[in-house]
């Protein structure tokens, strides 16, 4: 079938591809730099986290995460700015973390690192590393730390529109003081149960980094849709029939027309990865079997982010306690998963993924737990 939003994650304009021709570019004023790295900054888990890279030759570091504030040269470039130059890698750094001993493993001898910082607030950390000993000359250096400045505003640019249409979300929902109980830390929750199963997937699938962090921004916009459902379908406690059902179900088209008014709105039409967006919110209800809703569509017509969501999506209602129901065990949350899976509903891999980080997933519950047990009613 010839499905063009299939190729979201892998478009020829996605920032990792930019940031490749940005590298071939740098090439001609700075010929020894062998790759680019970029991590975006997690200010609440105090975490860097790779996002994107250009890579000549050899392994990419991917999926690494690693806490700011266990390194004092990287936390001082946060608070300070400035650059940090490493012109002797095995001599200067200890392999006594994941990326150091990566980059020492794969050869790489002269290090540039810059911060990025947008607003005055630390976003990230740029690396420009090189596998000659102290590669980059004083010329060579400022003219990095130039560049440094064109990747922030390219990679700030597309973060700012992703958290314009986060935030207008957000604005969204207070607007219309959505009460339902599937609010807050439910996405909280999910949304990093979702970004487990894509880290997880990721080696198999060849997905990047990009994809994964795509995944859980976009994660808790699900059911934006949900802002149109009247307060009497939408907090009724307890499974709903007949017509109040069918309403509810339309939070789906309700939701992709948020999303396409908004893209529309703020001009997001050429934020290349705006699909996994949309393909979340239209496809968080399909099962693979064809029994979802509200299309019914099956197997290869429901794109990978959505198939994570709405597994993290169950997972999260499944194990939390709603005013009809206890919150159900892993265990038992699990085995539910396993049965939906054998009755063709749910991907398997992606279950599998899941079952494979329970452990991360079983802090993510205790770290995002939910006190409220019924909706907040004024
Ligand atoms: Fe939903
Ligand atoms: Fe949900």
């Amino acid at each position: 079938m010839d499905r063009p939003e299939q190729r979201a994650a892998n478009e020829p304009t996605s920032l990792g591809e930019r940031l490749a021709a940005l590298h071939r570019q740098l090439l001609a004023d700075v010929p020894h730099v062998d790759r680019i790295g970029c991590a975006l900054y997690d200010p609440k888990d105090d975490l860097l986290k790779t996002f994107l890279h250009s890579t000549l030759a050899g392994e990419a570091l991917r999926s690494y995460e690693y806490k700011l504030s266990a390194s004092r040269s990287l936390l001082d470039l946060a608070r300070r700015g400035g650059r940090r130059l490493l012109t002797d890698i095995p001599a200067d750094l200890e392999p006594h973390n994941a990326h150091s001993a990566w980059v020492i493993e794969e050869g790489y001898r002269t290090s540039l690192t810059i911060p990025m910082f947008g607003q005055g607030v630390f976003t990230g950390m740029l690396f420009f590393d090189s596998r000659r000993p102290n590669a980059f000359s004083g010329t060579e250096q400022r003219q990095l730390e130039l560049f440094a400045n064109l990747i922030s505003l390219l990679i700030a640019g597309e973060l700012l529109s992703i958290r314009a249409l986060a935030g207008s979300v957000d604005v969204a929902r207070a607007f219309c003081d959505l009460r339902d109980f599937e609010t807050g830390t439910h996405l909280e929750r999910m949304s990093r149960y979702a970004r487990l199963v894509a880290q997880e997937l990721a080696p198999d699938r060849g997905l990047t980094d990009e994809f994964v962090e795509l995944v859980f921004l976009f994660a808790p916009l699900h059911d934006v849709g949900k802002i149109g459902i009247p307060d009497h379908i939408l907090l009724r406690p307890g499974p709903l029939a007949g017509e109040d059902w069918e309403t509810m179900k339309t939070h789906v088209d309700r939701g992709c027309a948020v999303i396409d008014q908004m893209i529309a709105d703020l001009a997001l039409r050429d934020l290349p990865n705006v699909v996994l967006l949309r393909n979340i919110v239209e496809y968080h209800h399909e099962f693979l079997d064809g029994s979802g809703y509200p299309k019914g569509v099956r197997g290869d017509a429901i794109p990978l982010e959505a198939r994570i969501v709405t597994v993290a999506d169950v997972f999260d209602a499944l194990t939390s306690p709603r005013p009809y129901k206890p919150a159900w065990p892993f265990a038992e949350a699990f085995a539910e998963l396993d049965r939906m899976v054998a009755a063709g509903q749910l991907d398997a891999a992606v279950v599998a993924a899941l079952h494979r980080r329970a452990a991360e997933a079983r802090a993510v519950q205790d770290r995002y737990r939910d006190d409220r047990t019924k909706p907040r009613r004024p």
